[in-house]
């Protein structure tokens, strides 16, 4: 079977090698032009994709990669996983629309289309179907298949495996979805088939928007629970010993990342067009995130004032800027507010984190030092904002004059916890 699969991202790219390590003829195609030619040399991008993976599906000619479009012809199965931003707090589905437009052109009567990019119900029988259709010239149902199956990767995560995480499948009729079952099931070692692409978008969708009204909750509560004088992290564990009607999640400096943060905002936005009401909950989850950076900078400020020495002209360092623990990952990281309030407030601050590439570090405004104990110690005030596995904890907490732990790993007389 030829696959395409359109976009050659952190989804994109482990669904085609592993693809095409499941036996599949794949094409992976990707606008990115240099993308495309790293992949075609064997040079992967995406932590969760060894590059000799990469290489071993390139050598057996399973998988090939590029950005010329007439590579596309004659497929059999095309997977959209291009990106779904929003832009001023509205989803751009540019990307799904100009994808569908290239693979709307290259249809062939019989040829199925999966949408995988995270986006608001409705949209692949309302916005991607009509496009594949004025495309082709064919009819959906009767003259090609398609459908929507969200993707769940969580880049980094040792824990639970790409094909091992159930994966939801759905159809605009049966003759779709029994074919993009069938699919799935050569890739997945689970399938759960839904009633209709409406059902798997919004299924996405409240599996994100469950885990950001949860972490805001915790992040709230944080911020409420030591006036009260109470450990919120201690209190959490004690909850958490409830086997049953409850799940643990804990406080930090802010929500990230590129699904997290948007996707949530994805249904609000639905449900405001559509029904002219807020989803006050997601609206209230976003505002509560969008301020746990303050948070952080008021407790450091708090901190330095009960040194009696100012923030401005200290030297703050910040330990780990990525969104996620042991990611590489900086999209929408709260790490870099945090950084720019303090900065505002006239304090000296370096970010340090090992597991951003020496390549990207350039790219980052934030002076960058490696977190050295000569670092630390130097240091007025140190905020471990993510507590990756390379960082040293025991030498942190015995070279920092003072640490704010927003992970709750630290302990001693020179360090606070969020
Ligand atoms: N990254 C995750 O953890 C994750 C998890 C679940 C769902 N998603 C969703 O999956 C989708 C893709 O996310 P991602 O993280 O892989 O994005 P990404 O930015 O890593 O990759 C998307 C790729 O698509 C390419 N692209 C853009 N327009 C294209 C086009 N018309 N044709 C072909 N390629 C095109 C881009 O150049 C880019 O390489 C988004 O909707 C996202 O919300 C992401």
């Amino acid at each position: 079977m030829k696959v395409v699969v359109a976009g050659q991202g952190y989804v994109g790219l482990p669904l085609a090698v592993r693809a095409a390590e499941v036996g599949h003829r794949v094409v992976g195609y990707d606008v990115n032009t240099e993308r495309a030619r790293r992949l075609a040399a064997g040079e992967s991008y995406v932590e969760d994709v060894a590059s000799s993976r990469l290489r071993a599906v390139l050598d057996t000619g399973a998988y090939s990669a590029t950005a010329d479009a007439d590579a596309l012809a004659d497929f059999d199965i095309a997977v959209i996983t291009v990106p779904t931003p929003l832009r001023g707090g509205v989803p751009d589905l540019t990307y799904i629309e100009s994808c569908a437009r290239t693979l709307g052109g290259r249809l062939q009567p019989g040829a199925t289309v999966v949408l995988e990019s995270t986006t608001y119900p409705g949209t692949t029988e309302e916005l991607l179907l009509p496009i594949l259709e004025k495309a082709s010239g064919l009819k959906g149902g009767s003259d090609f298949l398609a459908g929507f199956s969200p993707e769940r990767i969580a880049p980094g995560n040792k824990r639970f495996s790409f094909e091992g995480t159930p994966k939801l499948v759905s159809g605009i009729d049966a003759a779709s979805l029994d074919v993009i079952k069938g699919f799935y099931d050569s890739i997945f070692q689970t399938t759960v088939p839904v009633s209709g692409p409406k059902v798997a978008e919004m299924a996405k969708l409240i599996e994100n928007v469950f885990r950001f009204v949860n972490i805001s909750l915790v992040n709230e509560l944080a911020t409420l629970a030591k006036p009260l004088g109470v450990n919120v992290w201690e209190a959490i564990d004690a909850a958490a010993t409830k086997p049953f009607g409850f799940t643990r999640f804990t406080p930090g400096p802010g929500v990230g990342g590129h699904c997290l943060p948007v996707d949530p905002l994805f249904l609000s936005w639905k449900v405001r067009q559509e029904l002219g009401v807020p989803f006050r909950f997601v609206e209230l989850a976003a505002d509560v995130n969008r301020h746990m950076p303050d948070y952080v900078v008021q407790r450091l400020a708090e901190a330095f004032q009960e040194r009696g020495m100012p923030v401005s002209g200290s030297r703050i360092l910040l330990l780990g800027l990525t969104y996620k623990i042991n990611a590489t990952d900086l999209r929408e990281s709260p790490s870099a507010r945090v950084a720019e309030l303090l900065i505002s407030l006239g304090a000296v601050v370096r970010g340090a984190d090992p597991n951003i590439p020496a390549g990207d570090r350039a790219e980052l405004t934030l002076p960058m030092v490696d977190a050295t104990a000569e670092e630390i110690a130097a240091s007025d005030a140190v905020v471990l904002l993510m507590d990756h596995a390379r960082f040293d904890l025991a030498m942190i907490e015995k070279n920092a004059p003072y640490v704010l732990d927003c992970r709750n790993r630290l302990s001693g007389p020179n360090v606070e916890t969020l």
